[in-house]
């Protein structure tokens, strides 16, 4: 079957499809009924079958592949390099499930896992699903006052966490901000599980913290049998920035993520079982779930676990070629990383990638934030392989958008992720009037009709009425679930992405809300009020840039002054939020642009700021704080 016949029975007859995708994975009872549409904009996948995420990606391969690497963990941070086998996973992961029972955890249980890129950090997450504990990585870039807000939502048993990260050599203590977020949360916390590594302190709360390393001893050859999940059990929440200052916690499934993962590895990456994939995110976003994690072990390729920057070796030289020295030693097929880190690597000698045998190369998947067409074509010459853009969402879980050359080869189009993958019945709508545009080139919103596929959002954790009045609502008169996102679609059916709808921004491929950041600024007592927009950025993407009015603009009325309180308008971000939301810059103004109901003009900042056409500024009820923007970054 062709790529369009197959997308078109995977949306016209939806049951036959999924049910033949289904057979991918191991089931324990099987499903009674394929697609529960009944309760829209609700999906449920897979009714009455039984199955388990942990035996998928684990267990299922220990009879067949049990000597094969399943996780590499590879730290150029702290120069080790380690591998698993399917086997010795599952007695690690074994070990883990037992911890965490004798710590109380029982299924349905939320466990937050507050971790760097560490093997007991995956050992954690695939114990979580074996024993039906519901896990919620929090990445572990953020600090206290966003990971209080998580713990407070998810409301955990247990958190797992370390003494310490490490970035360029350099140690950051995770346990004083989780202590801080502990103390912050109106949830407290019964039992917090701490891997210490020797890198920084780690003081204990006497009778909460409990030390891994002597219960790991204790656990050891523990076994710890699967529980069979229902097909709808939720896995695992995480949470994503939207418009308003609180994060959503997105709430997956069991079985349909499991299909949806085990399809997708065939179809779009490629792989191959007993071959090694390597994806560059962190196991803290939604890509190190899918592609770090669960979906190359389920299709029983070893993955690899990277803890470091992309241009520093094993002991901490610099080394551009680090990755592509990884691609070559463990025969990687396919390997997974974002436009940043391209252009990261983009500022480095080129040759350095042709020092090392890259044929067992496939593709190199990039996703996460748009695709330059420099970018693109400067890795694509560099490697020599294809570079298959894909557009998805924390929320869908998997690919929206992109090439499945794994069902049938088709060119990618520089500056397009692609066409909609099975299951996504993807439509352009007019904004104002909700009307589908069916004409090539026309801007509208990105949206979904449900039922949405497999794998996708169930809904907002607790708390469905979020999920619907967020996502289902946003377009007049029509029950649609919204990206978010515009685009457009060429003649040809390629799709083309061209920003958010919302106030979300993409920093270096990290999702950041733009409220948070402000309410973040504004808890300083100096602030008045606060505007966080997002500017674009030849490296990041984009970055995020504030405006604050003070209380008492005297305070910034020197160049020396503003520039100390800058500084510390930024450290209150990096303490409470983390440095990843930290704004490029914090500029004073004595007045926001604003409509004459009191509607602060982001988008016309936004315009401002990258010199372009700030539009129509009639309804500026201020136009003395348009000059003053306008100024400030003519001047640079
Ligand atoms: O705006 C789109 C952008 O990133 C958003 C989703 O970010 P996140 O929830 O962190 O999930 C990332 C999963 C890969 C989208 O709404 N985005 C993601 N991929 C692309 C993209 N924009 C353009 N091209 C892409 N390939």
């Amino acid at each position: 079957m062709g790529y369009a016949e197959l997308h078109h029975q995977s949306l016209v007859d939806r049951d036959t499809y999924w049910a033949e995708q289904a057979r991918r994975i191991d089931w324990h009872t099987p499903f009674t009924r394929v697609c529960n549409h009944d309760n829209p904009p609700f999906t449920r996948w897979f009714e009455g079958g039984t199955t388990n995420l942990c035996h998928n990606a684990v267990d299922r391969h220990v009879a067949t592949r049990g000597e094969q690497n399943a996780l590499v963990w590879v730290s150029t941070e702290v120069g080790i390099e380690k591998a698993y086998s399917f086997r010795e996973l599952q007695a690690e992961v074994m070990t883990m499930a037992a911890i965490l029972q004798a710590q109380g955890v029982q299924q349905g249980d939320r466990v937050l896992i507050y971790m760097p890129m560490i093997p007991e950090a995956v050992f954690a997450m695939l114990a979580c699903t074996r024993i039906g504990a519901i896990h919620s990585v929090v990445f572990g870039g953020f600090a206290s006052v966003s990971l209080a807000q998580r713990i407070e939502d998810a409301q955990p048993t247990l958190v797992v966490s370390a003494d310490a990260g490490s970035r360029s050599g350099k140690v950051v203590a995770y346990k004083p901000l989780l202590d801080e977020a502990l103390r912050l949360s109106a949830h407290k916390v019964p039992k917090v599980l701490l891997v210490d590594r020797g890198l920084a302190p780690m003081p204990r709360t006497e009778g909460r913290d409990v030390d891994y390393a002597p219960l790991r001893e204790q656990h050891q050859g523990a076994q710890v049998p699967v529980v069979w999940l229902e097909s709808t059990a939720i896995s695992y929440t995480i949470y994503t920035s939207g418009t308003t200052g609180r994060p959503k916690g997105v709430q997956r499934d069991t079985g349909g993520y499991a299909v949806a993962l085990a399809a997708s590895m065939e179809q779009i990456f490629l792989g191959k079982p007993g071959e090694t994939y390597f994806s560059t995110s962190d196991i803290g976003w939604v890509v190190g779930h899918s592609y770090i994690v669960y979906g190359p072990l389920i299709h029983g390729m070893a993955t690899i676990l990277y803890e470091g920057l992309p241009t520093r070796g094993l002991n901490g030289e610099p080394d551009p070629a680090i990755w592509w020295r990884l691609v070559e030693k463990y025969k990687v097929t396919a390997m997974f990383s974002a436009p940043t880190a391209v252009r990261v690597l983009k500022k480095q000698d080129p040759a350095a990638l042709k020092q090392h045998d890259l044929s067992s190369l496939r593709a190199l998947f990039l996703a996460g934030e748009p695709l330059d067409e420099p970018t693109g074509r400067w890795i694509a010459d560099a490697l020599g392989v294809p570079i298959i853009d894909n557009y998805w969402q924390t929320e869908s879980g998997w690919p929206i958008l992109t090439i499945a050359n794994g069902v049938e080869r088709k060119e990618s189009r520089f500056g397009s992720p692609g066409i909609p993958m099975p299951g996504y019945d993807v439509k352009l709508l007019d904004e104002q009037t909700g009307e589908a545009l069916t004409q090539p080139n026309q801007k509208g919103v990105l949206v979904i009709e449900g039922p949405l596929p497999p794998g996708f959002m169930q809904t907002v954790w607790r708390d469905d009425a979020r999920f619907v009045n967020t996502y289902w609502k946003s377009v007049p008169g029509k029950m649609v679930y919204s990206t978010f996102d515009w685009g457009i679609r060429d003649a040809d059916g390629y799709y083309f992405i061209l920003g958010r709808t919302d106030d979300v921004i993409n920093v270096a491929g990290h999702r950041l809300g733009t409220r948070e950041i402000e309410e973040s600024l504004s808890s300083h007592a100096a602030v008045a009020e606060v505007a966080v927009v997002g500017v674009a950025d030849t490296l990041k993407g984009q970055v995020a840039m504030a405006f604050v009015v003070l209380k008492d603009p005297g305070l910034a009325a020197t160049p020396a002054g503003a520039l100390a309180l800058e500084g510390e308008l930024m450290k209150v971000v990096d303490t409470q939020l983390g440095a990843v939301a930290r704004p490029a810059r914090v500029r004073f103004v004595t007045a926001l642009p604003k409509t004459r109901s009191g509607k602060t003009l982001r988008r016309v900042i936004q315009a401002l700021c990258e010199g372009r056409d700030a539009g129509d500024l009639s309804t500026v009820e201020d136009p003395g704080a348009v000059q003053q923007i306008r100024e400030l970054f003519s001047a640079g």
